[in-house]
């Protein structure tokens, strides 16, 4: 018999909701959040709002285009952490409404884990590109920056992580500081096409093992904008595109040295990549040159499983389905690990 699980996102800014049969995914409806916009990132209060207004219809435009009635489900998939307290909360609580009204087991998913779950989400029946155990996943977000060994779907063990900022949030922080606007993930990204990689040179962290740290680059990108601006206010109008090109090479570098290190001392070859920064063009131009230089296996994730999406959520919702490993309804949210 086929199991239909419906996913719910609401981590941070966007709502999203998807549907499964089985592992083929049937729909995946987010619902991006542009109050936050003239802010400059995300607003909390204004956050959970939007995904209060916006979960009824989401949830019910993603049954309607899986063509799968509320009936038919086998389970509700939800986010329980780690985000925005408040964002989580209309998630959680929905989810927990509709299982109880539908009298179906609810599963809980950590977020982080749903990212490198992404990996196992079918087009279709015969979509067979999957990553086999162990593998390895560069999970690379907003909040987060890690190199995860993953050994089954339930048994994942975090090997490195950063010890200050995510190199997501460098990224934007050093756009934000430039002007040029938020999220600076993807503006970066099209600029830096255009720019020198070596044209500047920031500074790079000497950490052990396979932690990561991207403060001192931010602080060093501070210093040189400093410097830049004192002879030149227009300096940065001129230079976009190698300041970009410049800050995405020494952020892609110091994510793939550590990697490399990790897949040389795992002897673990088959090496995936996940979270919203690893829509970036230069980070997947890299897993590419990899796999030719070092002949390594790569896992590269469609555009849209990159950013937060719900289709995460229901696939790793869909593994713990099968192993009944059910969530209790007084299970509340968590902001963090
Ligand atoms: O995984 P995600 O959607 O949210 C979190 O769970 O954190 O990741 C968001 C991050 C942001 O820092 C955003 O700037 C970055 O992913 N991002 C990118 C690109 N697209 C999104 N960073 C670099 N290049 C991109 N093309």
């Amino acid at each position: 018999m086929d199991t239909f699980i419906l996913g719910i996102e609401s981590s941070c800014d966007d709502t999203s909701a998807a549907v499964l049969r089985n592992e083929v995914l049937l729909s995946n409806v987010t619902a991006s959040q542009d109050v936050h916009l003239a802010y400059g990132g995300v607003v909390p209060e204004l956050a959970s709002r939007a995904h209060q207004q916006n979960i009824v219809p989401v949830v019910d435009q993603a049954l309607k285009r899986a063509g799968v009635e509320r009936e038919q489900l086998s389970a509700i998939a939800f986010t329980r952490g780690p985000g925005l307290l408040g964002s989580l909360l209309v998630g959680v609580s929905f989810a927990k409404g509709l299982s109880i009204g539908l009298g179906i087991p609810l599963v809980d998913v950590n977020h982080l884990q749903g990212h490198v779950m992404a990996h196992f989400i079918k087009e279709n029946d015969d979509d067979n590109h999957q990553p086999p155990f162990p593998f390895l996943c560069l999970l690379v977000s907003g909040g987060n920056s890690q190199i995860v060994k993953v050994n089954a779907y339930n048994d994942m063990q975090i090997i490195g992580q950063t010890i200050d900022d995510a190199a997501g949030e460098a990224i934007d922080k050093c756009s934000k500081v430039m002007g040029l606007g938020y999220p600076g993930g993807p503006i970066i990204d099209r600029l830096a096409r255009q720019g020198n990689p070596e044209a500047y040179h920031f500074a790079r962290p000497a950490i052990k093992g396979y932690d990561y740290s991207f403060s001192g680059l931010k602080t060093s990108f501070l210093y040189s904008l400093r410097d830049w601006l004192k002879d030149d206010p227009d300096f940065i109008e001129h230079h976009k595109e190698d300041i970009a090109a410049s800050l995405e090479h020494t952020v892609v570098d110091i994510l793939m040295n550590k990697l490399r290190k990790a897949v040389k001392d795992t002897g673990i070859k088959h090496v995936a990549v996940a979270g919203g920064v690893s829509a970036n063009t230069g980070l997947r131009n890299a897993f590419h040159e990899h796999a030719d230089k070092y002949g390594w296996n790569i896992y590269i994730p469609k555009f849209s499983y990159t950013t937060d999406n719900a289709a995460m959520i229901a696939i790793t919702g869909y593994y713990k389905y099968l192993d009944k490993d059910f969530c209790d309804i007084t299970e509340p949210a968590f902001a963090r690990m």
